[in-house]
């Protein structure tokens, strides 16, 4: 029997609705090359055409909408007439935090016939994965201002870790660590100047990786992880850190791999009670919205996690292989320094996938 996989598409801002297009039509490809499994997807208007109209970002009851589902394919958030905190909080952060996704997912390799910035790396030298805690930490939403204006103005942003929150994240970052070839975790914080939850990390780490005898591990600073990812990018292979220092980064990440037009990401409930949420990092980018040269590269390797998520391993892998050789082939967009459009890259991509093995 075919295995259907019910997909929710929410395209919404900037370039979102470029890349998902550019992403559906090379899922449909890669499920018409398998045979093995259909995609069956919902579309949904959300986002800031749809805040304009209606005074939200989503209806009311939007999580009931996607609840049901297997997965979320989703384009990007923000808008430039609106304040970012409103799109945002009104539309992703409201999946991920409602449907408790606290598990972010950021693989980032230097991919054939892309240049890094670094001197003398190419692919096998940059091959990460981040772990990024993703439903508490600095994104918490915790804090508070008073005396609004005035000179005694307090602005509190409180980074709230619990030790729930960070042995489950510890514990699916090992998990993950063991799952890939080289099993080494390299466990990010800011012990030393952050005295309680951090050191609460550091504890936890020590206490998980007794679980884990078949991964080793070890423990970076935030500062001075930014310098070993750029001097010994080799040494790295899983890597978990607090919301906000995985986000930091894995900008770092995805430039040192080329392009932020090429990173992906998951939102992963790995409990599995609700769907997951797949999306390209890069975001809106109003500066080539409309234009047709957006890389849809970002989209198509989200689109072969969430794939993998889905348990369509061999159709994921195939999908990822022919993102490497149209790259290779050098048809690339301009942020990576080609002249080929969105358009022309999902083709190239979909030939790829029609003639692979
Ligand atoms: C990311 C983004 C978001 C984040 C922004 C848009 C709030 O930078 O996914 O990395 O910080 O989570
Ligand atoms: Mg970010």
């Amino acid at each position: 029997m075919i295995r259907v996989h019910r997909i929710a598409s929410i395209p919404a801002d900037g370039i979102g609705p470029e890349v998902i297009a550019a992403g559906l039509e090379v899922l449909e490809a890669v499920a018409a090359r398998d045979g093995g499994f259909r995609l069956e997807v919902t579309p949904f208007d959300w986002g800031s055409a749809y805040y304009r109209k209606h005074g939200r970002m989503m209806p009311a009851d939007g999580l009931a909408k996607l609840e049901g589902l297997d997965a979320i394919y989703f384009g990007a958030v923000g808008a430039p007439d609106l304040p970012d905190d409103i799109t945002l909080w009104g539309l992703r952060l409201a999946i991920c935090q409602g449907f408790d996704q606290f598990a972010n997912i950021r693989p980032t390799r230097i991919l054939p016939g892309i240049e890094s910035p670094l001197r003398h790396a190419g692919p096998g030298d940059l091959d990460w994965l981040i772990v990024r805690e993703n439903s508490e930490g600095e994104y918490a939403g915790v804090g508070g201002r008073a005396h609004r204006g005035l000179p005694e103005e307090v602005g509190m942003e409180v980074a709230v870790f619990t030790r729930a929150g960070v042995e489950r994240i510890m514990r699916f970052a090992f998990e993950q660590a063991a799952r890939r070839e080289r099993r080494h975790l390299t466990v990010v914080t800011k012990s030393n100047a952050q005295r309680h939850g951090m050191v609460m990390w550091d504890e936890i780490a020590v206490s998980t990786a007794t679980e884990f005898p078949q991964v080793t591990w070890d423990k970076e600073l935030v500062d001075a992880m930014t310098m070993r990812m750029v001097k010994r990018p080799a040494s790295i292979d899983t890597v978990v850190a607090t919301n906000l220092h995985a986000d930091i980064l894995s900008d770092l990440a995805a430039a040192l791999a080329g392009s932020l037009g090429i990173a992906p990401t998951g939102n992963v409930d790995p409990t599995r009670r609700r769907p997951s949420m797949f999306e390209p990092i890069h975001g809106s980018a109003f500066d080539i919205t409309g234009k047709g040269i957006a890389n849809p590269v970002a989209s198509f390797w989200t689109a072969s996690l969430m794939l993998g998520h889905l348990g369509e391993d061999a159709a994921a892998a195939r999908l990822m292989a022919a993102v490497e050789r149209v790259c290779a082939d050098g048809v690339l967009t301009p942020d990576l320094g080609g002249k080929a459009t969105t358009a022309e890259v999902t083709r190239a991509v979909v030939e790829a996938v029609r003639g692979a093995n």
